[in-house]
């Protein structure tokens, strides 16, 4: 396994590796990586002659106030979890060239990145549209990963791949869970025993909703919602941004849940820890 922090060498063995027909799989990264990366690695292996994963903090997707300063770091660690994984290059870029001082271009995706989690968080999706369009030039990707929990996340990135003519098709990994069903992030290690306790009810409300899909049949929206809301609720350090049905493809809010193309999707503060989770229908 190699790491690699200069873009120049990235790029030019990136470029090389495509120009002699090899296929490279991608996942970006923030690093302090879990279960939930890893099994990406897994996802793209049989595809990929090269398997690429890129650990870089994005400053530009992190809003004012926001958690960039302290989130969680562990590099050492991350390479060691790659080499383990049969990741090939660790690809490990610094802020000041992946950003110049007086850069001033962004790529931003207009319609599925200002709903739900944009309307909290309204330079979030521009900043990670940029970072991805600028890691997919460096690494030359034929196949990105990108884990299901992030389901707002994997339909402004298509949106942008196919908007932008990026020659890279998307394989989605599953959301990979804690035993107790806590989806894997990397901001879990936030949360002390009493906040996760809280933080358990976003999955609760989601399997009781899909539950009442799946089970009882129901199809209205706003009756699934009731809920989800009321088990979200009973958190005490549980703040909710949104608890939503949604078109699966478009992220679109629905009145009429359709099995197989509805999803229901939850954004929550347990204190200062922002949460996101899904479950389709
Ligand atoms: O999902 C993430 O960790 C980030 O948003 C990504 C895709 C690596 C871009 O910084």
């Amino acid at each position: 396994m190699e790491i690699i922090s200069s873009i120049i060498e990235m790029k030019k063995l990136a470029a090389h590796e495509e120009k002699s027909g090899k296929k490279i799989g991608f996942i970006p990264t923030m690093g302090f990586l879990h279960e939930g990366h890893l099994s990406l690695v897994d996802l793209l292996r049989d595809c990929s002659d090269l398997l690429i994963l890129s650990i870089f903090v994005n400053p530009t997707q992190f809003g004012v106030g926001e958690d960039l300063e302290n989130y969680p770091r562990n590099t050492t660690r991350d390479i060691e979890l790659c080499r383990e994984r049969g990741v090939d290059i660790v690809f490990i870029p610094q802020e000041k060239d992946l950003y110049l001082d007086d850069s001033s271009t962004f790529v931003s995706e207009e319609i599925a990145s200002k709903k739900l989690c944009g309307l909290a968080r309204p330079t979030h999706f521009r900043g990670v549209t940029t970072i991805c369009a600028k890691l997919f030039n460096l690494c030359r990707p034929s196949f990105v990963a990108l884990g299901q929990k992030d389901a707002q996340q994997i339909v402004v990135l298509k949106r942008m791949i196919r908007d932008m003519h990026f020659p890279i098709e998307v394989k989605v990994g599953p959301t990979i869970r804690e035993s107790d069903g806590l989806a894997m992030s990397s901001r879990n290690q936030y949360l002390n025993s009493s906040q996760r306790e809280d933080a358990l009810l976003i999955n609760r409300a989601l399997e009781a909703g899909k539950s009442l899909v799946v089970k009882k049949g129901i199809t209205n929206a706003d009756r699934v919602k009731a809920e989800l809301m009321s088990i979200l609720r009973s958190g005490r350090f549980l703040r909710i941004n949104y608890a939503e049905v949604v078109n699966c493809e478009t992220m679109r809010v629905e009145s009429e849940i359709q099995p197989g193309r509805s999803m229901l999707v939850v954004a929550a503060w347990v204190d200062s820890v922002r949460l996101i989770d899904n479950v389709k229908l």
